[in-house]
C-alpha cells in the first residue's frame, strides 16, 4: 500500500485539526484531578472539539463507545473512559483524535494525580524523551526503523523499561490508521523511506516491566500482563523538505 504524499492544502488541513487536537490537551489539563471521573473527561472533551466544528475521532470507530482514550496506571492504551474517579498518585495517558475538514490529528500526553514517587516521574520522563529522540530521526531519506531505533535502543538498551510491540504508531490523514506502520522498535536504515509531505504519528508505550500486554473482556483495554505501570505520549508529525515538523507540538515544557 502507497504511502499519502499530501500537497499543500492538505498539510494546511493537517496543521489545523492537530493543532486543535493539542488544544484539547491543553484544555482538559486543569481537569486532570482527584475525583473526577474519566467519563467527565471524555464529556467535557467531546463538548470542546464538537464546539470547534470537529468530531471526535473514537467514537464508533471500530465499535470504540466514547470520544476520548482514558489509560490509567497499568493500562497501556485504549482505556475506556467511565465512572472511575482519578485517585492521588495515579498517571493517566489521554489520548485525542480530532476529525477537522476530513484529517485527523492524533496527540496523546500524560498527566499525573497529586504526588507521585521518582521513579514513576522517570517512567514518564524517559517516555517523553523517546518519543523526541524518535522524532528528531524523522527527514526525507531516513528510515522508519530509524525511528523506532533511536526509541528502542533509549527507553529499553538505556534504562531497562519494556517497549511494548504490540501497537504502533501510523500514517495519518483522511484516515485514522494508514501506512506505514511506526513500530517503536527498528533496525537503523531499515523499513520504508520517508518523503516530504507524509504524515504519521510516533507513539511509544514504555512499560516499568514487561512490554507484554493483554486486552481486557471489553475488547479495547490494553494492560500490561505483570500489571506494572505504563506511560505513552504521541505526536503526529510532519515529513518536510529538511526535517520535520511537529504538527500536534504544545508549549515548550512538553518538548525535549
Ligand atoms: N488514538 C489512538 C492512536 O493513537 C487510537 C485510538 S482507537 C480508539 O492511534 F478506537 F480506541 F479510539
Ligand atoms: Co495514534
Ligand atoms: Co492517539
Amino acid at each position: 500500500m502507497a504511502v499519502e504524499i499530501h500537497s499543500k492544502s492538505a498539510i494546511e488541513k493537517m496543521r489545523a485539526t492537530s493543532r486543535l487536537a493539542a488544544s484539547v490537551l491543553e484544555f482538559i489539563e486543569p481537569h486532570v484531578k482527584a475525583g473526577v471521573t474519566t467519563e467527565k473527561l471524555n464529556g467535557l472533551c467531546h463538548d470542546y472539539i464538537l464546539e470547534h466544528d470537529a468530531i471526535p475521532a473514537p467514537l464508533n470507530y471500530k465499535g470504540f463507545p466514547k470520544s476520548i482514550c482514558t489509560s490509567i496506571n497499568e493500562v497501556v492504551c485504549h482505556g475506556i473512559p467511565e465512572q472511575r474517579e482519578l485517585l492521588d498518585g495515579d498517571i493517566i495517558n489521554i489520548d485525542i483524535t480530532t476529525i477537522l475538514d476530513g484529517y485527523h490529528g492524533d496527540t496523546s500526553e500524560m498527566f499525573v494525580v497529586g504526588e507521585v514517587p521518582p521513579h514513576v516521574t522517570k517512567l514518564i520522563d524517559v517516555t517523553r524523551r523517546s518519543l523526541w529522540l524518535g522524532i528528531h530521526e524523522v527527514a526525507p531519506g531516513k528510515r522508519v526503523g530509524d525511528i523506532g531505533a533511536a526509541i528502542y535502543e533509549y527507553a529499553h538498551d538505556e534504562h531497562g523499561y519494556g517497549v511494548v510491540e504490540a501497537f504502533c504508531g501510523h500514517g495519518i490523514g483522511r484516515k485514522f490508521h494508514t501506512e506505514p506502520q511506526v513500530a517503536h522498535r527498528g533496525k537503523r536504515g531499515k523499513g520504508r523511506r520517508l518523503v516530504e509531505g507524509m504524515t504519521f504519528t510516533i507513539e511509544p508505550m514504555i512499560n516499568e516491566g514487561s512490554q507484554h500486554c493483554e486486552i481486557l473482556d471489553d475488547d479495547w483495554t490494553a494492560i500490561t500482563i505483570d500489571k506494572k505501570l505504563s506511560a505513552q505520549v504521541e505526536h503526529t508529525i510532519l515529513v518536510t523538505a529538511d526535517g520535520y515538523e511537529v504538527l500536534t507540538a504544545r508549549d515548550a515544557a512538553f518538548s525535549m
